[in-house]
């Protein structure tokens, strides 16, 4: 490897989950690790961000008690310093930008260097972005891409498709996605917050149905359920669980679907049996990797293919699958998540960042030529590739979608 790169670097890991409620009792650590080397198939990523998702905070206090030591952060971005070699290695040489996902918890984002398959791991990313802003990329974006298409695909094939949705927790980054994609599938979302300030943050992005539930319930309830009857919804997706997922399950109409798809409130209470036994509602779980590999491992590459580039035309700064971040450190990440779950999470992706602006700024004049050259050739490359090798490799890449996006 070049002599730019240092033998160690320093990487995140939550040592013990503590009393396992919350993040604050987890104890994590900056450590100093022997920076990875890259196999054939491989490149070495100099991270630059990595976001720090529900998903993420989960799981360091959330995990199996056997996982520990754990490395953190699922996904994140930077530019590619050295490679393994191997035939997949071309479609992202040194100098690339690229967003990255990880395939286990060997390695963690929130690291200076880590080593990513070629093919299935790592995205490349626009370069009119700063690279530090694609950090987001996959999660979130490629889950508003799936939510609706669900509303639309996978239930069509279960004989219902969906032109309306309820979405809850409707102010977070990812609701806030779905609110500037859903147009361009000619989905209405009705979108249910919990503060005032969040539907005029929405509507300020186009929303036209916003319900928020920090009043009176009785007037939630009805004002939410007129609309639902008003859009003939029978569809709804849930991230907060606790007691909403019963009550927005009594308001579904029957026959209704709902799909939950996050934990931010704990475990879903208040369901109505008769709502299941006689209306025949649905409760489904919902997770991003069961739709990215649903229909096989032909329909995933399509699906990564499609969605990754609806996703990095909005990347640029106010499009639709871009983020507004709060930058943090290594040091000072575990603080600033506890901080951010006392006050509001809205419109504040927390963000770990590795590479200062200025340096980010000088790289970004000498390596948007390659990232060009990339982006324009990518598809053209995943299919070029062996097919039989590349489609094994996404299959083999399974398990790391559940850890992506698992742990909520
Ligand atoms: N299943 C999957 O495959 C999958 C994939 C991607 C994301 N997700 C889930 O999607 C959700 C959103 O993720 P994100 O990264 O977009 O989140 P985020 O940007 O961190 O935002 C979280 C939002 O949820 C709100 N919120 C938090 N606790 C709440 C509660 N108890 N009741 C109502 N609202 C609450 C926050 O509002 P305040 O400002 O009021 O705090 C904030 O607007 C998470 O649950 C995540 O795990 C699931």
């Amino acid at each position: 490897m070049s002599t730019d790169i240092p033998n160690e670097m320093k990487t995140l890991v939550v040592t013990s989950p503590g009393d396992g409620k919350g993040v604050s009792s987890a104890t994590i650590e900056v450590q100093t690790v022997p920076t990875p080397t890259p196999r054939s198939g491989e490149v070495l990523v100099k991270v630059h961000a990595a976001p720090v998702n529900p998903s993420d905070y989960g799981a360091w206090f959330k995990s199996k008690e056997s996982d520990y030591p754990l490395r953190i952060g699922k996904e994140g971005s930077g530019v590619v310093v050295a490679t393994g070699g191997g035939l997949t290695t071309y479609r992202c040489p040194v100098g690339t930008h690229v967003g990255f996902v990880f395939q286990d918890t060997k390695q963690g984002s929130y690291s200076e260097f880590v080593t990513v398959n070629a093919l299935t791991g790592v995205f490349p990313m626009p370069n009119n972005v700063p690279i530090e802003d694609c950090c987001s990329f996959f999660v979130n974006p490629y889950t508003a891409v799936a939510i609706l298409d669900t509303a639309q695909g996978t239930a069509a094939a279960e004989g219902k498709q969906y032109k309306s949705i309820v979405h809850t927790a409707a102010a977070s980054q990812l609701g806030q996605m779905i609110v500037k994609l859903a147009p361009s599938k000619n989905i209405e979302v009705i979108n249910v917050v919990r503060r005032e300030e969040q539907k005029e943050l929405l509507e300020g992005l186009g929303a036209k149905h916003v319900v928020v539930t920090s009043g009176d319930e009785i007037k939630w309830k009805a004002e939410l359920k007129s609309k639902i009857s008003e859009l003939n919804c029978a569809c709804a997706f849930d991230a907060v669980s606790g007691k909403s997922t019963g009550d927005l399950f009594s308001l579904l109409p029957s026959k209704g679907s709902l799909f939950l798809y996050g934990g931010l409130a704990g475990d879903a209470s208040n369901i109505n049996p008769m709502d299941l036994i006689y209306r025949k509602k649905q409760l489904k779980g919902w997770l991003l990797s069961d739709w990215l590999t649903g229909n096989g491992s032909i329909s995933m590459v399509g699906k990564l293919l499609a969605a990754g580039k609806v996703v990095n035309e909005g990347l640029k700064d106010g499009g639709w699958s871009s983020s507004q971040f709060q930058d943090t450190t290594l040091e000072k990440v575990q603080e600033d998540v506890i901080k951010l779950l006392e006050g509001s999470a809205t419109s504040r992706k927390l963000r770990v960042r590795f590479v200062a602006d200025a340096v980010v700024a000088a790289a970004a004049e000498t390596s948007s030529v390659v990232a060009d050259a990339v982006v324009a050739a990518d598809v053209d490359a995943v299919v070029a590739a062996d097919a039989d090798a590349s489609v094994d490799a996404v299959v083999a890449g399974d398990a790391s979608a559940d850890a992506v996006v698992a742990a909520d």
